[in-house]
């Protein structure tokens, strides 16, 4: 049993302002370092870390604020114990960034470089996080640590959701350890990495304390392959209030969800009717397709103290019904101009994983050209993706884009999935259909396998919008 807590903050090192359209800018720096973690009792676990912690520093800012985040690779050459180069790229999730502040695979930032990633913040609040993104190797840099979150606040979202001590980061990772504490990892497997011990933000299993009164949790799904099925112990549901894009237009009340790699759901604990020294449990159901262990069945735990609650505070009893109909939900699906059909699969042949038949492979042998679609920009379209590979359950990332579920199987999106997404659970057996709207930046964005052994190998591929295919692209990313 370990102590509940949180990564730290990260300040800006400076503020300025933009001087194009006058916005107030965010300057923020990190130094991607070799370290060491404290995650089990008496063991020290060597680490790739953001400024050195597992998980990495939390950005915290405003809509309507740009950041500049720099990022120093300050790695060595080579990975310690896997051997490979150690070049990064970051990709903050959740984010319509230019291309080439995308943490486009093959823009990588080798050893002893540093690279400035621009971010725009313009979207809804909303939670982020930002990760590696290199090429080949996004697993073992993610399952290392290089992985963080990055809220963004809008007024609407303060004015209805718990802010400051009572809006959580949960960070869930999952992992295996040898003797010595260091991190297992199977490089030659690319089906999947399940580790026995889950953690949360950085620590295994651990024990929250909470006060009587309602707490809003930003729940990421970091797990390198597994997903998760969390559920209260008690029974007691608890109420999803936004998914990946942010806040969900009517909020939904469920006794689990079902919850992918690189997912986010915000949901709301109502810990006013449990007693003083209650223990209240948050556990993983599972689901098909993972492979458990004796207590990956356990996420964490809250105990209920009975520490005076602050009752002027509007969110301390509040559960919302009603939220905030993001633009992306709100296309009008006959205002689709096209549809596509994607399947994801297994090459049988080859063992590649691929998406529409294609795989990073092609995309690297164009020169960065072949691309599964090209929308016009704000083409609104509808995407499909079928999955009847069997045995296996995909979660397929868009990136710039939020999307809204239409259907699973002909049938209406689970109610935890009605709010805007950028990752879709594709189930065994499962064709999911997505609308969305293309843009507001052109050029070529990957779309990928969020299992990130599968996204390593090579099961992703990009789209490009509003460019015709031989246009010179002024947001090169690999140029
Ligand atoms: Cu979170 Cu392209 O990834
Ligand atoms: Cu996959």
């Amino acid at each position: 049993q370990t102590d509940f807590v949180q990564a730290p903050f990260l300040a800006p090192y400076d503020t300025g302002i933009d001087p194009v359209d006058g916005a107030p800018v965010n300057y923020y720096s990190v130094t991607e370092m070799v370290s060491t973690a404290n995650i089990l009792p008496r063991l020290t676990t060597p680490i790739l870390g953001y400024n050195g912690i597992f998980p990495g520093p939390t950005i915290s800012l405003d809509q309507g604020t740009k950041a500049v985040l720099r990022v120093r690779n300050q790695m060595p050459l080579l990975h310690p114990s896997e051997g490979y180069l150690l070049a990064s790229s970051v990709h903050l999730h959740g984010s319509a960034s230019l291309p080439q502040f995308d943490g486009y695979a093959n823009d990588v930032t080798n050893p002893g470089f540093a690279k400035d990633y621009r971010y725009p913040n313009f979207q809804p609040a909303r939670t982020l996080w930002y990760h590696d993104h290199a090429v080949h190797f996004t697993a073992q840099n993610v399952y290392s640590g290089l992985a963080a979150q990055y809220h963004m606040h809008d007024p609407v979202e303060r004015a209805l959701l718990p802010q400051g001590q009572f809006d959580v980061a949960l960070t869930i990772s999952d992992a295996s350890f040898a003797q010595s504490g260091a991190l297992g990892y199977d490089a030659n497997d690319h089906s999947g990495l399940w580790g026995d011990v889950i953690l949360v933000n950085g620590k295994p299993w651990p024990v929250m304390k909470v006060q009587k009164r309602v707490y809003r949790f930003r729940i990421l799904n970091a797990c390198i392959s597994r997903s998760l099925r969390p559920t209260l112990s008690n029974g007691d549901p608890v109420t999803v209030v936004a998914t990946d894009g942010g806040l969900v237009p009517v909020a939904q009340t469920v006794a689990s969800w079902r919850h992918a790699g690189a997912e986010r759901y915000e949901v709301l604990i109502d810990f006013r009717k449990y007693s003083t020294g209650q223990r209240v449990e948050l556990r993983n159901l599972s689901n098909e397709n993972n492979v458990n262990f004796a207590d990956t069945g356990k996420i964490m735990a809250f105990d209920v103290v009975d520490d005076a609650v602050d009752t002027t505070d509007p969110t301390w009893n509040t559960i919302p019904t009603q939220l905030a109909a993001s633009e992306s939900m709100s296309i009008r699906e006959d205002a689709a101009t096209n549809v596509r059909n994607f399947r994801v699969n297994r090459n049988d042949l080859t063992g590649v994983w691929t998406i529409g038949d294609n795989s990073w492979e092609e995309v690297v042998a164009s020169g960065f050209k072949k691309a599964i679609a090209n929308p016009a920009l704000d083409a609104v379209e509808i995407w499909q993706f079928e999955n009847n590979s069997g045995g296996w359950f995909h979660p397929i990332h868009l990136h710039l884009v939020d999307f809204r579920i239409l259907d699973r199987n002909g049938r209406p999106p689970f109610p935890y999935e009605r709010g805007p997404k950028d990752v879709v659970y594709v189930g065994e057996g499962e064709t999911v259909r997505l609308l969305m709207k293309f843009g507001p930046h052109r050029g070529r964005y990957m779309i990928h396998c969020h299992n990130l052994p599968h996204e390593d190998h090579s099961m992703m591929v990009q789209f490009r919008v509003g460019m015709a295919e031989d246009a010179v692209d002024v947001n090169d990313p690999v140029k």
